[in-house]
């Protein structure tokens, strides 16, 4: 039994998530996680909020609430939406926790006790009326490319372009619409990244096993231009994990908080320690090499923007620290989902978001179609005609119309129970034979987490139940030969549990119905497949599942599309 630790990208607190955030990394990691607990492995799956930065405080701004409520209640939003997912998390903790805090102003301490950080005075600008400095995107004035009279400090929403906040014609406060504002100077700390850049490439040169989009992106980090650049860790935030050497004050730090890109990456150790707490687990064992994780496996799933932060800075927190972290040994990332010709946005509200999504449809549904899209080696697109066509052939007709047909017939001739007689001829011989080889298949892609690859196998040993029961045609057997028709009503039944176990990580809500109706707790991974297809013996009772799926009607889907083709209010 191996130990694997898996990590999902954390969600920001700003709002529910959607679509394309979910299956570019929650998702994938649920798939994965579900999967090797299915095989018997000993898993730790964690995940929490991002719920420190800008972001955070100008939704609640927004809001119109204090910023720590609003990041208590829309955790709880995003905690029960991923429930209902069936995002199986071992622990959904919040990058706000004390754990976090702790553990970021302990690294912060380390990093600076090993000479890897150092202070810069900067110039930044400062509200008299807030009575703060403001970040850059705090700041809104006139573009002064295209005049668009809206345009932050950072960067003009109008035009792209990037600006900085001296730019800005007639600057003002977004904060309090203030124009009194001034350029003072601020010290912040950076961590000397390029003083890793060595022992960072050698790192990433010994992942021989990452898929290109993550190591191309890391070395174009670590080579392009200047090569990597030192990186800032405070800002001028009240909310936030206060800058603080260890548990000692910073001296000229007062008032400043860690940069959010720092200490997001840190909850995933401290999401461990919140789990720990609240199990009387340890969490050393996961985290700690001097503590039994040197065996450990660790694997994260995310979105192509976020992997310079997990291969270059984060790594360059742990090995800067000097102390034994177990770093991260696959790092599995994905390109962007778009909706239907465009992007999906979360500042425009643009797309279907997840909360809209089970309003309308239960998880495995979208949970299918995401996972068998997913964008690995390039952006994939959601349409709705693709998601009905994939719903109604893959799901209904191939995997719900075996379960229906099997169930249904075998209720009206030998009633609710697995018939007894019968033996394999060559076509059941064929069907395992056929099955062993698409299953091996199916987990060594699961094994090296191809997502797509996966799916395709999955839908294939379906259809080959499905093939095998055409061409048996019980119900034609049974006239001239019951004790066949018996065997090959068996044979579907054990099928049925058999799909159930395999499915699992796709469809997990679908799977438990179907072992429900099989009435077997009996959900071991089938190493040997003849075996597997013998657990329902002659005598077992069970019964008719609920309709698994519904097909989507072309009058949903023209529905939908026009619901969900403007901007979420
Ligand atoms: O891009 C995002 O959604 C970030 N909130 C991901 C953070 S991942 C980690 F480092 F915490
Ligand atoms: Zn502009």
């Amino acid at each position: 039994m191996a130990r694997i630790l898996i990590t999902s990208a954390l969600p920001y607190i700003n709002g529910i998530k959607h679509l394309g955030n979910l299956v570019g990394s929650q998702l994938p990691a649920d798939l994965f996680a579900r999967y090797m607990r299915g095989r018997g492995n000993e898993v730790l799956f964690l995940c929490a909020t991002d719920e420190h930065g800008t972001p955070a405080e100008l939704a609640a701004a927004k809001a119109g609430k204090p910023v720590a409520e609003y990041c208590a209640e829309l955790h709880e939003v995003q905690a029960d939406i991923a429930r209902r997912f069936g995002l199986s998390f071992d622990h959904f903790g919040r990058s706000s926790s004390p754990q976090n805090h702790k553990l970021t102003q302990h690294l912060a301490g380390v990093l600076a006790d090993n000479g890897l950080i150092r202070e810069v005075s900067e110039k930044q600008v400062y509200s008299k009326a807030d009575g703060r400095f403001l970040p850059d995107r705090y700041i809104e004035g006139t573009c002064p490319n295209c005049g668009y009279d809206r345009a932050r400090g950072d960067q003009c929403e109008n035009c792209t372009k990037q600006l900085d906040p001296t730019d800005l014609i007639e600057p003002r406060s977004a904060v309090s619409g203030s124009t009194d504002l001034e350029v003072r100077e601020t010290k912040h700390l950076y961590l000397r990244q390029s003083a890793l850049k060595d022992d960072l490439d050698k790192w990433i040169d010994s992942k021989t096993d990452w898929p290109i989009l993550t190591t191309s992106i890391a070395k174009k980090w670590l080579h392009d231009g200047d090569g990597l650049q030192d990186r800032g860790i405070t800002r001028d935030l009240d909310w936030g994990i206060p800058v603080k050497r260890g548990d000692a004050d910073w001296p000229g730090m007062e008032g400043k908080v860690f940069y959010v890109w720092f200490d997001a990456p840190i909850e995933y150790i401290a999401c461990a320690a919140e789990w720990a707490e609240a199990t009387g687990n340890d969490w050393e064992r996961w985290w700690r090499t001097d503590k039994g994780a040197g065996d450990v496996r660790y694997v994260q799933f995310m979105g192509k923007d976020n992997v310079p932060f997990h291969t270059l800075s984060f790594p360059a927190t742990l090995l800067g620290s000097g102390e034994p972290w177990k770093m991260v040994d696959h790092l599995k990332s994905f390109n962007y989902l778009n909706y239907d010709g465009g992007q999906f946005s979360t500042s425009q509200g643009r797309g279907v978001f997840m909360d809209q999504a089970l309003d309308i449809l239960p998880a495995d549904y979208w949970r299918w179609w995401l996972l068998s899209h997913a964008p690995e080696s390039s952006d994939s697109e959601f349409t709705w005609e693709n998601f009905q066509q994939s719903v109604n052939k893959d799901l209904a007709d191939v995997l719900g119309n075996f379960v229906s047909r099997i169930t249904k017939f075998c209720r009206s001739k030998f009633g609710e129970t697995v018939p007894d007689g019968g033996s394999y001829g060559a076509q059941e011989e064929t069907l395992i034979a056929e099955l062993t080889r698409r299953i091996r298949a199916y987990e060594a892609h699961m094994d090296t987490m191809e997502v797509r690859k996966s799916a395709q196998e999955l839908r294939a040993i379906w259809v080959a139940g499905n093939e095998y029961l055409q061409t048996a045609a019980p119900w034609a057997t049974f006239k001239e030969d019951p004790e066949r028709a018996a065997m090959q009503v068996r044979l579907g039944l054990n099928l049925i549990r058999l799909y159930a176990v395999l499915s699992a990580p796709f469809i997990p809500a679908a799977s438990a119905s179907m072992l429900e109706a099989m009435q077997t707790e009996d959900s071991a991974w089938p190493e040997d497949v003849a075996a597997a297809l013998a657990a329902l013996p002659g005598g077992h009772a069970f019964s008719v599942p609920e309709v698994l799926f519904a097909k989507i009607t072309d009058e949903q889907r023209e529905d939908w599309e026009s619901r969900f083709s403007g901007s979420r209010p």
